[in-house]
This record gives C-alpha cells, structure tokens and sequence, in this order.
C-alpha cells in the first residue's frame, strides 16, 4: 500500500524516476558528443594552427581518452566517500569548464588541456550515471532506464556529426565545441534539483532520508521490501572489516570483477569505435566517392546506432541482458567476417559498396543492442554496494584504456594485417565473447540490486515484492 492507499504506483511516482534518469542520462550525451565532435572539428583546427604535425593531431585527439581514464579511476571511490549526487554535479561543472576552455583557446597546447578535461568529464559520467540511475530504479525498469544512458551516448555522438555538418560552412570548429555548455548547464542544474542515491544514503545511515526518496517512486510496501533488503546487507557488510579497494581483492568479489572487466575489454577490442569513426574510410576503400556520399554513411551509421539501442530500451527488461549480448554477438562476429571478405576481394564494384554497407549496418545494430548498452548496465548491478563505486571504476578504467590502445593500434593493424585482417580479428575475438558470456556472465533482469548481491555472497533477502 503506498501513501496514498494503492498498491500501485501513481503516475507522478513513476515520472519521478524516468525524469531523474532522462536528467542524470543527459551525462550520457555530453559524452557521446564530446568523444564524437573531434572528427568534424579537427579538420578546421588543422587549418588554423596549421602547420599541424600527424602527432599533434593524434595527441588532440586521444587526449579525451586519456582524461577518461583519468575520470573513471577517480569517480568510483569519490562516489563511495561523497556520494553519487555530488560526483554527477562535479562532472557537470567539468564538462562546461571543458567546452568553453576549447571553445576559446588561443593555441594548441591549450586545447590539449581542454581535451583532458572534457575527457575526465566523459570518464566520471561513463560510470556514474549508470551508477546513480540503477541505484534510483526499480527492478523491474531498471534495464530501460540505465539503458537510456547509452541511448544518449549514441543521440550525442549523432548530434556531434549534424552539428559538425552545420558549422561547416562558416568552419565553426570553437562552436561545435562551446554548443556543449547547453547539455553541460541541464545536467548540473537538473542534478541540482535531484536527490541523492537511497542506496548511498543507506550505507552511511540516513534510512528516513532513503526511505524518503524511494516513497517518491515506489508503493508502500515496495519500499519496505526495498529498505528490509538493503538494511540486511548493510549489516552483513559492516561485518566486514575491508572496505573500498581492499574489498575487491576479497574471492567471492572475483567472478563479478572478471566479468566487469571482461566485458570492458571485451565492448572495446571487438571494434566498436574503429567501425563508428573508420566508416567513411571503411566505404571510400570499397568505392564510394569521397564527400557527400561519405557523410551521409556515417549519419547513417549514427541513425542506426540510436535506432537500435532504442529497441535495446524497449526489450532488456524482457528479453534480458544475456540473451541480447548471445544474441548481439553473433550479429557483431557475422557482419564482422563478411566485412573481411569483401575486403579481401580488393572490388570496388557497386555490389562490394551494398555489401560492405550492410555489414557495416549490421554490426552497428548488433552492437547496439549488446555490447553498447549491456556492458555500462551490468557493471551498475552486479558490485556490492559497500564497493560499487571503487569496482565500476576498474571496469570503466578498462573499458577506456582498452578504448584508447585500440585507437592507438588501429593505424598499425591495417598497414600490418590489411583491411581484411584487422576485421577477422575482431571477427575472432567476437567469438571468444560470445563464450565469455555463456559461461560467466549472469542474468540479472528483474532482481533487486540486493538480491544480486545476496546471490554472490551465498545467502538471501526478504524477497516479498508486489509488481
Ligand atoms: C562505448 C563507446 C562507443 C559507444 C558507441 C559505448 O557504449 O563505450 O566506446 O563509442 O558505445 O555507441
């Protein structure tokens, strides 16, 4: 029974979620743009500082990914000690500081600080607002709602294209840069309005302040499932005498930190990002004309990317997550290998352009409802919460590392295995994720956070939930 007498909850209960997390997600989209403008941005700083060395370059670009290491390492423990609230904020006010601080620089070496910064924002944002948003929901949404965050990754790196197609003409690279403060000010002033995780606010005691929040989107007797659960957790954790880092060392942390990182390395090194930012290469190879055709691909390959993490949104709560990553895989590894076959025959015939397109189309689909949303999801639900923050930071610390060596190692791939190489190892290493998934990654759709914890540490909870 909620406060209100009803056992189910009322439509504001269920819009104060879906508003918290479409606010929280707007980290998401700073983080899609800020990875994604650099492309459409670069060809007019190379102009304007010209003469701009190859390794310049290579250095203004990858200096985001270097900040998002930075940022993920950082966020975790910081969201353990300070809670989740304050770390959203704090990435909001570094995502604006960022965007002008590019936006305005006079020279190089300036822009390169700005690129660090906008990266420590994307680094704190890629773990804390699946984080913040998992620890809002209810189980049963939990999938959608975390999953809106990688929605807007993918909204904002198609975003980063129109936006770089629309500053052309006048080669406005500081204001494809500087339109970031927009999301940057929603976000902090939205985060602002919003309260902190009950999770957090249970492990450091302030229960009526938790019970609080969760009554603004939960019936009654939810609540009380929810506050039982966490309070029996919390008393086995205060057992423990290792907290934070320590912790994870602990064995029965281990399968979940295999499965984080693995998972991390596993979204990375499978070629996410070489396929988004390679593809207008990818398709001239096979002999699509420079240009306009080129452009309108890889809006295409951002079309696709948000449509299909769309229908991720609409089905992970049902289908759930190991089905779409087994699923997802095989799309991936597939569209991989025939990707390397049309390499491999060196045409540039109007049929090897449609082939290489589908491929392209494919993978992006397949990626989107696996990898791209399932992996940020998983590593908010399977940590305990006495160390969630500290474990989501080595699998997101992972994900970009291995982000950034894939980035630096591309250039040399291709000149050492040629096209069609480097797309059968990926293809390859597709495979060995769809066996990593079936033998150690769990499903956890429709589960507490509690319960998946309480199953990795061999005991239960209070499982008498309505709905
Ligand atoms: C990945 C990014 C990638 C994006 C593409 C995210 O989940 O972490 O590396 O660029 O998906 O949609």
């Amino acid at each position: 029974m909620s406060a209100n007498g009803s056992t189910v909850a009322t439509g504001s209960q269920r819009r104060f979620v879906r508003v918290a997390a479409a606010i929280t997600a707007t980290g998401g989209l700073l983080f899609g743009y800020d990875t994604g403008v650099i492309s459409g941005a670069l060809l007019f700083i190379r102009e304007d500082f010209a003469p701009l060395s190859d390794f310049i370059q290579g250095v203004i670009v990858s200096f985001l990914l270097v900040g998002a290491v930075t940022g993920a390492l950082a966020g975790g423990p910081l969201s353990d000690r300070f809670g989740r609230r304050p770390i959203v904020l704090l990435a909001a006010v570094i995502f604006a500081v960022g965007a002008i601080a590019a936006a305005l620089t006079p020279n190089v070496g300036l822009l390169i600080v700005a690129r660090f910064i906008l990266g420590l924002g994307v680094g704190l944002a890629s773990l804390i607002v699946p984080l913040y948003i998992a620890e809002i929901a209810p189980p049963g949404t939990r999938g959608a709602l975390v999953s809106l965050n990688q929605l807007m990754i993918t909204i904002g790196i198609l975003l980063s294209y129109i936006v770089g197609v629309a500053f052309t003409p006048i080669e406005g690279w500081r204001w494809m840069f500087a339109v970031a403060v927009i999301p940057a000010l929603i976000l902090g002033i939205g985060m602002f309005l919003l309260p902190e995780s009950p999770r957090w606010l249970v492990k450091n005691g302030k229960l009526d302040r938790a019970r609080a929040v969760l009554s603004r989107s939960r019936v009654e007797a939810e609540v009380e499932t929810e506050m039982q659960q966490m309070e029996e957790l919390e008393r086995i954790e205060r057992q423990q005498a290792q907290v934070g880092y320590k912790e994870l060392l602990a064995p029965w942390i281990r399968p979940a930190l295999i499965i984080g990182i693995g998972l991390a390395v596993f979204q990375q090194i499978t070629g996410i990002n070489t396929v988004i930012y390679y593809a207008p290469t990818i398709l001239e190879v096979v002999g699509f004309s420079a240009g306009g055709a080129i452009a309108a691909t890889a809006l295409g390959v951002g079309v696709v990317n948000v449509g299909f993490t769309i229908l991720a949104v609409r089905i992970i709560d049902r289908a759930g997550r190991r089905l779409l990553l087994l699923i997802g895989l095989i799309g991936m590894t597939l569209s991989l290998a025939l990707l390397g076959l049309v390499f491999s025959f060196e045409s540039t015939s109007g049929a090897a352009g449609l082939l290489a397109t589908v491929c392209l189309a494919l993978y992006i689909a397949s990626f989107a409802i696996s990898l791209g949303p399932v992996f940020w999801l998983m590593i908010s639900e399977i940590y305990p919460l006495n160390i969630r923050g500290s474990a989501m930071s080595v699998a997101a610390l992972c994900n970009w590392g291995s982000n950034f060596i894939v980035a630096l190692t591309f250039p040399v791939l291709l000149a050492a295995l040629g096209g069609a190489g480097a797309f059968w190892l990926f293809a390859a290493l597709g495979i060995v994720a769809w066996f990593f998934v079936w033998f150690l990654v769990p499903e956890t759709k429709g589960r507490s956070l509690e319960e998946i914890e309480a199953a990795m540490r061999g005991t239960t909870v209070s499982t008498s939930r309505v709905g």
